[in-house]
């Protein structure tokens, strides 16, 4: 194994897992909405599962990665409703039916997604025609100053954050790849540079 691998499956899995942990309200509103037959995209290591309503029926994952697995075969455990993962890149076709979804859930991934809209119009393609699109992203700032930071910053944080992106335009992506945004809001939770967040429900318009 490869410096970069060792860093990216070993030591990057447990950081980002302790970092993540601090989003708890964040986490529990975006997901206030999910119900039904669930799909979340970059499950990562599960820090969503306890913040699903009861609504919930059951939950399938798409994520390449498979760390920390003990960790969250216990987060699995402590929930109510079935959990089925698939260790897929969400970036390719998904092995789901057409409309299958009630919900579908993406949150902080958006921005490290490598084909973002393909995934995206995947997303789209398995989402039930009345069922909704939820999601949290830290994306560009609408301020042009700190914008023109994350271009900067973005060559060398997409290598210390495992292909993280800094300046993606969230709300943008996810009407270009034909959804309507319900709601979008943005909330700023620490250096706008790393922290602007955008959280939003979308409906699979057409
Ligand atoms: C910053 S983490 C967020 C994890 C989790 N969603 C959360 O809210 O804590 C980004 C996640 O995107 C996943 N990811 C990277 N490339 C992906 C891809 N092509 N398809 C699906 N997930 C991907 C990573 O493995 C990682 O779990």
């Amino acid at each position: 194994m490869g410096l970069y691998d060792y860093y990216e499956q070993r030591l990057f899995p447990p950081i980002l897992d302790r970092a993540m942990r601090k989003f708890g309200p964040q986490r529990e509103e975006t997901l206030a909405e999910a119900k039904g037959d669930v799909l979340e995209i970059g499950f990562g290591t599960g820090l969503n599962l306890r913040y699903y309503p009861d609504g919930v029926e059951k939950l399938s994952t798409v994520d390449p990665m498979n760390a920390l697995q003990e960790k969250v075969q216990a987060r699995i455990d402590a929930v109510d409703f079935p959990v089925e993962r698939h260790h897929l890149p969400a970036d390719g076709a998904l092995p789901f039916d057409q409309g299958r979804f009630d919900t579908v859930t993406v949150t902080w991934t958006l921005c490290t997604i490598p084909d973002a809209h393909t995934a995206l119009k995947e997303m789209h393609r398995v989402l039930n025609p009345e069922g909704k699109l939820l999601f949290i992203e830290h994306g560009r700032s609408d301020d042009a100053k700190i914008a023109r930071w994350q271009d900067r910053i973005n060559p060398i944080w997409n290598v210390i954050g495992c292909g993280c992106n800094l300046n993606r335009e969230t709300g943008d992506m996810v009407e270009r790849a034909g959804f309507q945004i319900e709601r979008l809001e943005q909330l700023i939770e620490g250096p706008r540079v790393f922290a602007t967040l955008y959280r939003g429900a979308a409906l699979p318009k057409g």
